[in-house]
């Protein structure tokens, strides 16, 4: 959310916001939310500690409603929520980016955990400059339809894009500072291996196998 000071501002500032851009700009804030889904169900498959698993979860749930909110958004402003623009089609590769990091394969279990919480930081810093730049819209346009629909929309959703960076954050500095004291970094990686099938060609690595729990 933004700060008092500047939202106070806002609402003695008049935007006429271009419906076309606006449009296109949604698309793409769809396709973060959409990416942000997947790298929520991708994580909680990383992560060791049962405490961010848990949160994971309730952020995977909000993050899903928020793509039915922004449907919604899309479709009482006369967009079509299907079509995608051009940099909805980049906040897609951005995700499929991050997503293409997380594994366990030439890292320990406790890098892969650290990666994926990392990833999710720099998707929900993404996501929520997305809600705070609604929520400012909806205070400065001069269009009393678009205020109509964007502000119920900014004030469901803006505090938990607050929580999902917020916690993120704060969770992965006590995550790093932890691995530091211990010297995590110093284990071994999961082991991968090469073996020639018959036909001399290269067989799938090996799975490294399930990390252990610490729940
Ligand atoms: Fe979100
Ligand atoms: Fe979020």
């Amino acid at each position: 959310m933004a700060e008092m000071t500047e939202m106070v501002k806002d609402f003695f500032t008049d935007a006429q916001i271009n419906i076309k851009t606006l449009h296109n700009v949604l698309s793409e804030f769809l396709a973060v939310e959409k990416g942000g889904q997947k790298l929520y169900e991708k994580a909680v498959t990383l992560v060791l500690d049962s405490e961010v698993r848990t949160k994971f979860r309730e952020f995977h749930k909000q993050t899903v409603n928020h793509q039915k909110i922004l449907t919604e958004v899309i479709e009482q402003l006369g967009g079509n929520p299907r079509v995608m623009s051009r940099t909805a089609k980049v906040a897609t590769k951005k995700a499929q980016g991050l997503l293409a990091t997380m594994g366990r394969t030439g890292i320990t279990a406790e890098e892969a955990e650290l990666n994926a919480v990392e990833n999710i930081v720099l998707a929900e810093t993404k996501d929520h400059a997305d809600w705070e730049l609604i929520g400012k819209i909806a205070r400065q346009t001069t269009d009393s339809r678009l205020r109509e629909v964007l502000r119920p929309a900014a004030r469901i959703v803006e505090e938990e894009e607050d929580q999902h960076l917020d916690w993120t954050r704060q969770k992965l500095r006590e995550m790093q500072m932890e691995a530091l004291i211990k010297g995590g970094g110093t284990n071994k990686p999961a082991k991968t291996s090469m073996k020639m099938s018959s036909n001399g060609r290269g067989a799938r690595p090996k799975s490294p196998g399930r990390a252990r729990s610490r729940a």
